[in-house]
């Protein structure tokens, strides 16, 4: 038995974290200016599985000065993180954040001493959210925005000279409803910061594309005080770091050396398109298939494809009903096949009738039957343009039939898949 360092379904943690040197210059450059009174407050967008709650828990480990910064500099921030998924009102939202402090507040026992008062005020409004909740009585949702103002200004003013100032990380920023009115509260929150001298609070969060117009909707101003990253698939050679890196921390852990051929190192890159999600359940499954503690491209190929490989597990997660379940007819995979290899670019649908071989009546049948259901987008400005969703999508229909014919097993996946 043998320790796999790699993680498809959680965060990546520092050791294997690789890329994101843009984002990672602009959030120091955040946090810098944050120091020194000037908040930039930033926003990290992508889709599922690209790596923003990563991201995230990199940015905590460099604000609070566990890594230092790019250019060799250390932080110690006071960091607040938040996970807004459960928050459907803006007082959950507000008091999820007093809780986090409170938590934070608790791991620094000295600051936790000087900021006494904020900390006996931050138990009681606990134990009054937890009755007011348990009542549903709806509490004023301004007063709570500026109690947690004032904890916020009491617990800098008490740690003034220690610390570099507090850092409050919001992921899963998409999930609470449009109701929820999180736009609207931002801009309210870091105005009143700002009116309290509270320059050295800084807010970063993460989210999926949507976002950005959620919070536009709930006021048109609020993604303005943002400043705004998209998160692109990691480079070739990024990718490979990971995989790396893995393979180190395992080497750390194991008695027994593994070590990993280039061309396995290449094909996880190919495969994974650098989405960082792939390269991780690629690389997991190719660690489990190997035997002899050298792995290789047969690894790999045997990790996707086999039984409860990397491509089902990616399938379960994400696909499968997109591909299997709501696409039965085989010619109609056909199209989306075809679709795949121009990623999520728009396609015309003369260029699918080209290269799908089923038939231009099946063609068009199948871009109506995919549309309706969801699982493919038309473009409104263009007739008889249309893509996939997500590049993600395509990656993972890619890879199917990238694997599929290094295996030369056509029928083995599908047939699992079926099956469940
Ligand atoms: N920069 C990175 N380096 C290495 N692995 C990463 C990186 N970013 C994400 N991952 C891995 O990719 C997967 C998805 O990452 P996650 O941060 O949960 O994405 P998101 O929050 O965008 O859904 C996880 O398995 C994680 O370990
Ligand atoms: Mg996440």
């Amino acid at each position: 038995m043998k320790f796999n360092p790699f993680k498809p379904n959680s965060m990546a943690g520092p050791g294997m974290f690789s890329g994101r040197f843009d984002e990672l210059q602009t959030i120091e450059k955040c946090l810098f200016q944050t120091r020194h009174g000037n908040p930039q407050h930033f926003l990290i967008e992508g889709e599922r599985g690209i790596g923003k709650s990563s991201l995230l828990l990199f940015v905590n480990a460099l604000a609070t000065g566990t890594v230092a910064g790019l250019s060799g500099g250390s932080y110690s921030f006071l960091v607040i993180s938040v996970d807004l998924s459960q928050c459907d009102t803006v007082s959950r939202i507000v008091r999820e954040i007093g809780v986090g402090l409170k938590g934070a507040l608790s791991e620094r026992t000295q600051l936790k001493e000087k900021a006494k008062a904020v900390w006996e005020f931050l138990t009681n409004w606990e134990v009054l959210g937890v009755r007011y909740h348990r009542e549903e009585v709806n509490i004023d949702e301004g007063t709570l925005a500026s109690d947690l103002v004032h904890s916020i200004a009491g617990t800098l003013e008490s740690s003034k000279g220690e610390m570099d100032g507090i850092l409050i990380l919001l992921d899963e920023a998409d999930r609470p409803p449009e109701d929820a009115q999180l736009g609207a509260f931002l801009k309210l929150f870091t105005e009143r910061l700002q009116r309290k001298d509270c320059g050295n609070c800084v807010i970063g969060m993460a989210g999926l594309p949507t976002l950005i117009p959620k919070m536009r909707a709930s006021h048109e101003s609020s993604p303005r005080v943002f400043e705004t990253m998209t998160l692109a698939p990691l480079e070739r050679h990024e990718s490979s770091s990971v995989v790396e890196a893995g393979i180190k921390i395992a080497n750390e852990t194991n008695p027994i050396q593994t070590s990993i051929s280039p061309d396995a190192l290449e094909l996880i890159s190919v495969l994974s398109e650098g989405y960082p999600h792939f390269i991780q359940q690629f690389a997991y499954c190719a660690f489990e298939a190997d035997r002899d503690n050298s792995l290789d491209a047969t690894d790999v190929v045997e990790g996707a494809f086999s039984e409860n490989g990397a491509l089902a597990q990616l399938g379960h997660k994400y696909f499968n009903k997109m591909y299997f379940e709501n696409v039965t007819s085989e010619s109609y995979r056909s199209v989306l096949n075809a679709m795949a290899r121009h990623g999520n670019e728009w396609v015309n649908r003369k260029v699918l009738i080209e290269e799908a071989n089923v038939g231009a009546f099946i063609v068009g049948n199948a871009l109506r039957a995919l549309t309706e259901r969801e699982i493919i987008i038309q473009d409104s400005s263009r007739r008889g343009y249309y893509k996939l969703p997500t590049q993600s999508f395509a990656t993972w229909i890619n890879a199917i039939k990238s694997v599929e014919e290094k295996a030369g097993k056509d029928a083995v996946f599908r047939g699992n898949a079926e099956a469940d």
